[in-house]
This record gives structure tokens, C-alpha cells and sequence, in this order.
């Protein structure tokens, strides 16, 4: 790679499509929306002119393809959905940095020793159907198809419609994995999404690997009852339940590596005047070590029993995703975190309790390590996540140097 990478560039792509897709409440690139599909559009035009061979995968990833002398790849990728009212960097920092090392590859003139790709994942955010890393996990065989057979939105469309409706057919998702037989190594820069590089004063880091996760939904079912007629004391309020089981989850959450979170709850008939009958939420629990978070999914099932019987109510768990901790490559790791001093002075090793997509591609055998850069305040999926054009500038600077580092060590073999 004789040219250098120009991440002012990257940095204009990057606030392009915040221009184009965000709103007053911040990122609506949500996957399956016209706004997601508006951002693929965008992404495709920004790789017209570059030799590369661009295509969707049969679950829905968008592939750039640089050839190189060898049909090994190096694969850069990351996602540009976004949750609703997100962030302008999570996710499209990994993949607009990895188009402009692309870009910095195809202007050298000449194929790269091994071949680069860049991806873009499809709804790593899981923000509609509940199931993170989406297009990733169908593509690498983390996900089997039929776990999502029945899985439907909030307004009752189904996911298999929905994927549809953007030219995939989720039975025929499996094909994708072929893509990955060739893949020598992912690499994938995202922001960190916490406040350790921030606090020790580094741009970047070096992601040692991903937390596990167990996601449940958990339905509770009391009585609903006129609110001003019904003596407090022989309520079976679903509600009150479901707000003490809220604290059970922080409480079981203890270790300074545990992470928790109820982030979506319902309650029906949701009137002033009405207790609540039903209450629904969702609970995501997340620990770097298999054991402790298996403990810590234990104590909120019995404190979902307890709660049952002295509430009156019936809970019922559905388990509806999950991924075991994943580490990444301890050479690559190493690679990274001397690039990363190298390119700016500096680094860190730390676990990633946010997901990526790189959980999946890791889980699928390939070689991956993610590079970090700092989030101002730690903030993230939320209108305020930012980071400074410098600590970006740094994260697409030490990208493209792991690139080239990585690119040689694979041409050697
Ligand atoms: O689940 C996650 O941590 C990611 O934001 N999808
Ligand atoms: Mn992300
Ligand atoms: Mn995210």
C-alpha cells in the first residue's frame, strides 16, 4: 500500500451519511427501513469507480471485492445500521474506515499481494427483531435460519417479510457462508462505546474479544383491575412485578465486568385507570466469562420466582438470543496493539461488552481482532455518541497500517 490512507476523507464520508440519514433525534439507519436501504444506496455510489467487484450476499451483507494476486482475503468490515435516534460512528466508523484503506489500495495501481474486501454487515444492531449480528451470524452459521422462522416486529411483521422486502430470502442465507472460505483474517475498527480509552487519554485500543450474552423476554401476567376501586393489597399488579424484577437484574449485575439491561418494557392496558394486567420486557445480560454469566442468569430466574409468588403473578422467560464469550486472535491481537503504539504512541487491551460483528466471524474460526477508538464520554446509541476527528483521524490511520501488516503476513504465508 505505496499511498497513505487520507482519513479526512474518511471523515467527510462520515458526516455525509450522518447528513443524509440522521433526523433531530439522532441515527435512523435501522435495518430494514428505507433510511438503512437510502445508506446502502449511498455507500454503493461512494465505491462507483473503485476496481472493485460490489455485490450482496444471500443474507444481505453488501461485499466490496478488491482482487488481489491471491484469492486469500483480508476481510475490513462493520455495519452502517444504526438503533433508532443512534449514534453517527457506531458501526459506520469500521465501515467507511475500511473504505478508505480500501480506496488507499485500489490507488496504488497495482492488486494488492491477497485479496481485500470490505463488508458491510446487515442489521448487526438486531434494533427491529430482537437478534443482534443478523447478517453476520446467518453468513458465518452462528444463526440458523429456522431460529428465526417465527420471529416478528412489534407491529407483527414478520422478519422473513421484512428481509424480503430488501431482496433476501432468509432460507437461502446459509449460501453466504461460502464467501468465508477464502477470509485469511477480519479486521474491524469500531468506537469503543465505553470510557476506558478516554480516561487513560489514548485515541486507540485493541479489542482482546466479546462478551457473552443471554437475551430473554419475560412475560408477567397479574389482573387488570380498576385503578381506583381495587384495594392496594389484593392487587396482582404485573407492573409492580416487573418494575422489582428491573432492580433484581442491576443487583445481579455486581462485578465490575457484568453489564445488564432492561431497555424495552410493555405494559397493558397501559391506561391511568387501570392496573397493569401484563407486563413484557426484555432483559440482556452480558459477562466476558461463560460461568459467571450463567450465575448471574440464574439469580434473576429466582428472583423472577420469588417475585411471582409474593406478587401473585405468573413469569414466564423465552430465551430469545444468545452468544458465548468469544476471544480474538492473541497473534493478531499482538499485531494490533504494536500497530496501534506505532501509529500513535499509545494503546490498551480491553474486552468488548458492546457486540460486533466480528463475534460472529471469530466464532466461524477466522483469524479477527477489532481496534477501538475513544468515544467521548463513553456515550453511545444515543445522539450525543462522538469522537474527535483526531482520535478518528488515528483509528483509520493504525486500520490501514494493521491492514498492510496483515496483507504482508498473508502473502508470506
Ligand atoms: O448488542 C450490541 O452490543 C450491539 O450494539 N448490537
Ligand atoms: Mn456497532
Ligand atoms: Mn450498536
Amino acid at each position: 500500500m505505496a499511498a497513505e490512507p487520507d482519513p479526512d476523507r474518511a471523515l467527510a464520508d462520515l458526516r455525509a451519511l450522518r447528513a443524509l440519514t440522521e433526523d433531530d433525534r439522532g441515527a435512523q439507519r435501522v435495518a430494514w427501513t428505507d433510511t438503512w436501504a437510502q445508506a446502502r444506496r449511498w455507500l454503493v455510489e461512494r465505491l462507483a469507480g473503485l476496481p472493485v467487484r460490489v455485490d450482496t450476499d444471500e443474507a444481505g451483507n453488501l461485499w466490496a471485492v478488491l482482487d488481489g494476486a491471491s484469492p486469500d482475503t483480508v476481510v475490513l468490515g462493520s455495519h452502517i445500521d444504526s438503533v433508532p435516534d443512534g449514534g453517527w460512528l457506531d458501526g459506520a466508523l469500521g465501515v467507511l474506515g475500511g473504505l478508505e484503506v480500501l480506496r488507499t489500495l485500489a490507488a496504488s495501481g497495482t492488486p494488492p499481494p491477497v485479496t481485500v474486501a470490505l463488508v458491510d454487515w446487515a442489521d448487526e444492531e438486531g434494533a427491529r427483531f430482537g437478534r443482534s449480528l443478523l447478517g453476520s451470524g446467518l453468513a458465518t452459521g452462528t444463526l440458523d435460519p429456522r431460529d428465526v422462522r417465527d420471529v416478528a416486529d412489534r407491529d407483527g411483521v414478520a422478519l422473513a417479510d421484512a428481509l424480503r422486502a430488501h431482496g433476501v430470502d432468509v432460507r437461502a442465507a446459509p449460501a453466504a457462508r461460502s464467501r468465508l472460505e477464502p477470509v485469511v483474517a477480519y479486521l474491524e475498527l469500531h468506537i469503543e462505546q465505553g470510557p476506558v480509552l478516554e480516561r487513560d487519554g489514548l485515541s486507540v485500543g485493541v479489542v482482546t474479544g466479546t462478551a457473552g450474552v443471554e437475551r430473554h423476554r419475560v412475560r408477567i401476567r397479574g389482573q387488570a383491575v380498576q385503578g381506583g376501586g381495587f384495594p392496594m393489597d389484593a392487587r396482582r399488579d404485573a407492573l409492580a412485578a416487573g418494575a422489582r424484577l428491573v432492580l433484581d437484574v442491576r443487583t445481579a449485575a455486581r462485578d465490575e465486568r457484568s453489564r445488564a439491561t432492561v431497555g424495552a418494557i410493555d405494559v397493558r392496558p397501559a391506561i391511568p385507570t387501570a392496573v397493569p394486567g401484563v407486563c413484557e420486557l426484555v432483559i440482556d445480560q452480558r459477562h466476558p466469562d461463560r460461568d459467571l454469566l450463567a450465575k448471574m442468569r440464574g439469580e434473576v430466574h429466582e428472583a423472577a420466582a420469588r417475585i411471582a409468588v409474593e406478587e401473585r403473578v405468573e413469569v414466564d422467560f423465552e430465551r430469545i438470543w444468545s452468544i458465548a464469550p468469544i476471544a480474538f486472535d492473541a497473534a493478531l491481537v499482538d499485531l494490533a496493539d504494536e500497530t496501534a503504539r506505532a501509529e500513535t504512541g499509545g494503546s490498551a487491551r480491553l474486552f468488548s461488552g458492546a457486540l460486533h460483528d466480528a463475534a460472529s466471524v471469530a466464532a466461524a474460526g477466522v483469524p479477527t481482532v477489532m481496534l477501538f477508538v475513544q468515544s467521548r464520554d463513553g456515550i453511545s446509541h444515543a445522539r450525543e455518541e462522538d469522537s474527535s476527528p483526531e482520535a478518528i483521524a488515528a483509528g483509520v490511520r493504525t486500520l490501514a497500517a494493521l491492514t498492510r501488516r496483515v496483507i504482508e503476513r498473508a502473502a508470506r504465508g
